[in-house]
């Protein structure tokens, strides 16, 4: 049966494509939380707890989208070379990109259903993959979805003992359509979806995944990526 689903980040181009197609799909509530909204800030944990109290109140979620991210901001690109890397830009892409979807998994463990299907997931990107790692370049995004990574596979592996059915992912969108990637699209359309057509595909993908799977990255045509 379909509970709640909470999205983060449903101010985004996928965002509010994923809160759409779920509300679509016949979850119900859907919770949109997002910045823009005034709902939270990732570097803010006590709003994170904020939106889970809120989201309680609609009984355990069976699925939870987190659907945030940074790649550029202020002027501030992804570093072409290692001798462009900078603290403070490390640590912003850190901050938005690991540590803020971290205490979303940390607020959200306790709401989730102990048995029962329920769908954890975390937009992630290809790029964050190491061994998928030819071309160098963007250091502080590939390393903060590496470590985005890394604590949905221990969060995983906690949900396996605590909550045997429920599915806990990572996801790689493909190229699509948003602020985020705008500048840095190819000039053709070639290979980039809209927001609505990945958003049914990474739904489609989830649809088809088992706890067994878990702990993984998915793109949305259903391929694995690699750690
Ligand atoms: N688009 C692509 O081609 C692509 C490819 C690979 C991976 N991804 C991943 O997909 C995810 C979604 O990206 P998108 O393309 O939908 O980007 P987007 O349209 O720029 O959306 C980004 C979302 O993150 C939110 N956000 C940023 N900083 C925040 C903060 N401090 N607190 C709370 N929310 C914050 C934004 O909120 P505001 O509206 O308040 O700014 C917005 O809702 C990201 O993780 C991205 O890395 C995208």
């Amino acid at each position: 049966m379909k509970g709640s689903a909470i999205i983060f980040g449903a101010s985004g181009g996928l965002g509010a494509a994923l809160a759409d197609a779920t509300e679509a799909r016949g979850h119900g509530p859907v919770f949109r939380f997002s910045r823009s909204a005034g709902d939270f800030d990732l570097s803010d944990e006590a709003s994170i707890a904020r939106c889970a109290t809120r989201a309680a109140e609609a009984g355990p979620p069976t699925l939870v989208l987190i659907a945030t991210g940074l790649l550029s901001h202020g002027g501030r690109r992804p570093e072409r070379a290692i001798r462009e890397l900078t603290p403070d830009w490390l640590a912003e892409n850190f901050a938005i990109n690991s540590i803020g979807p971290a205490l979303i998994l940390k607020h959200m463990a306790p709401l989730l259903p102990r048995q029962g299907r329920s769908t954890v997931a975390a937009l992630s990107a290809r790029v964050g993959s190491i061994s998928d790692n030819r071309l160098g370049g963007w250091h502080s995004y590939r390393a903060s979805k590496a470590a985005l990574n890394m604590i949905v596979k221990g969060a995983a592996l906690e949900f396996a003992r605590t909550h045997p059915d429920t599915v806990c992912v990572t996801l790689h969108p493909g190229t699509v359509a948003t602020r985020l990637s705008a500048p840095f699209r190819p000039n053709t359309a070639d290979g980039v979806q809209s927001p609505l057509d990945a958003a049914a595909a990474l739904l489609d993908v989830l649809d088809g995944l088992t706890p067994a799977q878990s702990g993984r990255c998915f793109a949305w045509d259903g391929t694995e990526i690699p750690a």
